[in-house]
Formats: structure tokens, sequence, C-alpha cells
């Protein structure tokens, strides 16, 4: 798979009033650089209840740390790694949409859809 394709995680179907996990990832397979010249700045996360125009923004991770200091770039040990998990009680069948942005790339999407049991 497409190495900045944010990842969808999650079951397929809840209950109504149950809370559902969704874990979301980027370059599942294939690992997306995260140098401070070319990282994934941030995921964020939308569900879209059927027959709903209008999506809603359930999170948004932004990833903050990609090896800068005051050294200069890739000279501190420390990365925010581009996997999130979160958790969300929709009430509603619909989709799952994950957006990520990468800061050279740009915007990528996916999406999954989510049954009530
Ligand atoms: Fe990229």
């Amino acid at each position: 798979m497409e190495k900045h394709v944010p990842v969808i995680e999650c079951a397929d179907a809840v209950k109504a009033d149950e809370l559902l996990e969704v874990k979301v990832t980027i370059g599942k397979e294939i690992a997306h650089p995260n140098t401070t010249e070319h990282h994934i700045s941030w995921v964020a996360v939308y569900f879209l209840p059927e027959g709903e125009k209008f999506p809603y923004q359930i999170a948004k991770y932004e990833f903050a740390a990609h090896g800068a200091s005051v050294q200069g770039p890739n000279t501190s040990t420390v990365y925010t790694h581009h996997a999130v998990t979160g958790w969300v009680k929709t009430g509603k069948p619909g989709t799952l949409i994950a957006t990520s942005l990468c800061n050279i790339h740009g915007l990528w999407q996916s999406s999954k859809e989510i049954k009530l049991k």
C-alpha cells in the first residue's frame, strides 16, 4: 500500500451506545520517513453518519517532534511516531474518514464503513 494513505483499523460494527476504538497508522506496510525535512504533520479523524450531508470532526492529532533542536535539523533523538488510537461513540452507522498531511506530499485520505450491531 502507498506510504501516505492513512490506514483505519477498528471493528466493522458497533452497538449504538458502545465506544469504538479507532487506530490510524500511516504507511503500515511501507514506512513513511520521519525526519525534520520530511514527515507526517498531523492526522484527523471524521465521522459521516449515514444519510447526513456533513461529517463531524472527531479528533486531530498533531505530530510536533521531528528531530529538530536548537542545534539544527535531525540533531535531537526525539521523533513523534505517526500512529494514533482514539475512542468514539457514533450512535449511528456511517463512514469514518481519516486524513493525514505530509509536509512535502500534501493531504491524503481514506475511509471505512461502520455498521450498527
Ligand atoms: Fe511524504
